[in-house]
């Protein structure tokens, strides 16, 4: 079976979503974050830190690597993820892409009390952080729109979600 990628903006539940699919289809699970923080034994905030950016992509780009040999496995990838590296590419060649759709007004909502552990957002002032996940989700929404799939989540809750992702991944 293919491998099926979970991916969104930051805040857009792609984690959770990815466990409980992951145990309702009897698949793997890899956390893209997760397995970074435990390679590297940092947390995000800390390599982040540490080094910068640019060092968390290739991390992220290396993961890919031992992704790409895995069978029957959802993916939640990072928000960056698909992003850099032509990684969008890559990842429909081996699996099924979804996008987790929300608006930034709505992510800005779901992530407000969610920063901590979310470099890239907590650097920003409280004041500038609305703006700021609009103009990154501008940036970013062409990769996202890439995908094999697109679900429209704003008007759906996560069990509604969780049977959209699994009729979709049914009929392919
Ligand atoms: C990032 C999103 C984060 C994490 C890192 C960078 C991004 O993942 O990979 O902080 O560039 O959007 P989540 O989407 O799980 O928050």
């Amino acid at each position: 079976m293919d491998n099926i990628y979970l991916v969104g903006f930051m805040g857009s539940g792609k984690s959770t979503l990815g466990k409980k699919l992951s145990e309702i289809k009897n698949y793997e699970f890899i956390d893209t974050d997760k397995e970074i923080e435990k390679k590297n034994s940092m947390t995000i905030n800390q390599i982040f830190k540490n080094f910068d950016e640019s060092f968390f992509r290739q991390e992220e780009l290396s993961l890919l690597k031992t992704i790409l040999k895995q069978k029957k496995t959802i993916i939640s990838t990072g928000g960056g993820f698909v992003c850099f590296n032509n990684i969008m590419k890559t990842i429909k060649k081996n699996g099924i892409s979804i996008y987790l759709k929300y608006s930034s007004k709505n992510l800005y909502k779901r992530l407000k009390e969610n920063y901590q552990g979310r470099p890239l957002i907590n650097k920003i002032q409280e004041n500038k952080r609305e703006e700021f996940i609009s103009e990154l989700l501008q940036k970013r929404e062409k990769f996202y729109l890439e995908s094999n799939f697109v679900i429209d989540c704003l008007s759906l809750n996560e069990d509604d979600i969780l049977r959209k992702i699994n009729s979709l991944i049914s009929t392919t």
